[in-house]
């Protein structure tokens, strides 16, 4: 038995696999996000580690005997998030998410200096790491000066786990200090954000052994002390090992809070102007370029909190038949990635009529987050990876209608797993069952398909119009803020 932690914005997920990599239990433990400012998005670690407990907890109270059987853990984590701990471990501040966009000036000036881009193969956008902690430097000296050591999220969970210090590449890829063709953290990217090599954490492949379970979570949980807890992965690398996303030509849609058009890449090709990531991927000598946009079910979200509506009541209304284009929304509820990289940025909702209900703007809400996606597609393209077809993923790919919307709005098929849970806790299982030495990167299969979704060509020519249309609103509105 494998078991993977995935620890989410919205979620703790544990998940167990046997040795033929079935799903034999899984358990959830919600988390909150403070938004105490406009653009900020804060959690406090230590929710992270009781969510875990919890989620472990119930996995172990209903099947203590799977849970005895463990052999190997793997993590998988929201990215980018700013953990910052004292001499004594002790965390100083709630972390920095990696959709809190507070650090917009640090980044710009960050980025303006050559360095970040070549070595660290990305633009510096304001929820990566560096900027979060010169945003630190600027605003609370006192803690500042007092961060012995910067973890990612899942990091500090294994701290938490092990007892050790250490990261792995494709989470530390997207902290601006990673040198990510060379896989190591570059001393002149720390230099030039005034970090030092000491505050960095061990480096090691998602792939491979991070640590042992420590003698006191081991007790709790029920699980062997020792049992081996593998590098892991940032959870979009992680999800794409759980989705078999690992050759060229391989990739998938996921919408999750954020959303994500991920293509794995047998080299490593920077593209930063693109706005385009360029990471490494969970497994050595591999590589990954995605599109990123910061609200995907996070924008359904919130219009189902201002209209008293579960999300899946929402989409469920829409029926089973895309309709034509509805309005027009932009997904920038807090500021966007790619392909803008603009922190100041607001979401917009046009072109509403009298006859515009509920059901009319949760379509507009689908289109806008589908229209996002086609940037991204476009922006791979110009950085060189053509998408040819997508694999849905994340809960928001339980909606057909959006699906319907996505492959329509990008004109590519996107194929939708049988039902299972493939995403990011599956894959984390699994680096766990690599990390153990249990199996190669050959077992990390693609799920069965269970339907195809094709572009809906009647309506491609409104949905192509419709794109051009929300390409053109962005500079509008962007032409009206000071
Ligand atoms: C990726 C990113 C998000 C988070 C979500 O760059 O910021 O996808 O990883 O958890």
């Amino acid at each position: 038995m494998y078991l993977g932690i995935d620890l989410g914005t919205s979620g703790v997920k544990a998940l167990i696999i046997d040795a033929g990599q079935k799903i034999v239990a899984s358990a959830t433990a919600d988390l909150k996000v403070a938004r105490p400012a406009s653009g900020w998005s804060e959690q406090d670690p230590a929710d992270w580690i009781s969510a875990t407990s919890v989620a472990v907890g119930k996995l172990r109270s209903k099947h203590p005997a799977i849970v005895a059987e463990v052999k190997g853990i793997g993590l998988s984590g929201q990215m980018h998030g700013a953990t910052l701990l004292d001499s004594a471990d002790r965390v100083m501040r709630p972390c920095i998410l990696w959709n809190d966009t507070r650090a917009h000036a640090e980044a710009a000036q960050l980025d303006a200096d050559p360095q970040f881009r070549s070595i660290s193969g990305n633009i510096v956008f304001p929820g990566f790491t560096a900027p979060k902690l010169m945003w630190v430097r600027n605003n609370e000296p006192d803690v500042s000066a007092k961060v012995a050591s910067v973890l990612l999220p899942k990091d500090y969970l294994r701290l938490w786990l092990t007892g050790e210090r250490v990261s792995e590449m494709s989470d530390a890829s997207g902290t601006s200090w990673l040198d990510v063709g060379q896989r190591r953290w570059s001393p002149e990217l720390l230099a030039a954000s005034q970090m030092d090599i000491g505050q960095m954490p061990r480096l090691v492949e998602g792939t491979e052994p991070s640590g042992g379970l420590r003698a006191e979570v081991a007790a709790e949980w029920g699980i062997q002390p020792g049992t081996v807890v593998a590098g892991g992965a940032g959870d979009n690398a992680a999800t794409a090992i759980g989705m078999g996303t690992v050759s060229e030509g391989d990739a998938f849609v996921s919408l999750g809070t954020s959303g994500v058009v991920f293509a794995a890449n047998g080299s490593y090709r920077p593209n930063a102007e693109s706005a385009v990531h360029t990471f490494c991927h969970a497994a050595p000598d591999s590589w990954h370029q995605m599109g990123v946009i910061l609200s995907a079910t996070d924008s359904l979200n919130w219009f189902a909190v201002l209209v008293g509506k579960s999300a899946a009541a929402l989409t469920d209304e829409l029926g089973d038949e895309l309709r034509a284009p509805q309005g027009m929304f932009l997904p920038f509820l807090s500021g966007e990635r790619t392909p803008h990289n603009d922190a100041e940025i607001r979401g917009v909702l046009t072109g509403i009529s009298h006859g515009a209900g509920r059901t009319e703007i949760t379509a507009s809400i689908l289109q806008g987050v589908a229209f996002a996606f086609r940037d991204s597609v476009e922006a791979l393209s110009a950085a060189g990876t053509d998408v040819r077809r997508l694999t849905a993923s994340g809960g928001g790919s339980r909606s057909l209608y959006w699906l319907r919307t996505i492959a329509t709005a990008l004109d590519l098929p996107v194929d939708v797993p049988v039902a299972g849970d493939v995403g990011a806790a599956y894959g984390a299982a699994r680096l766990g069952m690599l990390a153990g030495g249990r199996a190669s990167l050959a077992a990390c299969t693609p799920p069965d398909i269970d339907q195809t979704i094709e572009p809906d060509q009647a309506l491609r020519p409104a949905y192509e119009e419709a794109y051009q249309q929300y390409r053109k609103t962005y500079p509008a509105i962007r032409s009206t803020m000071s």
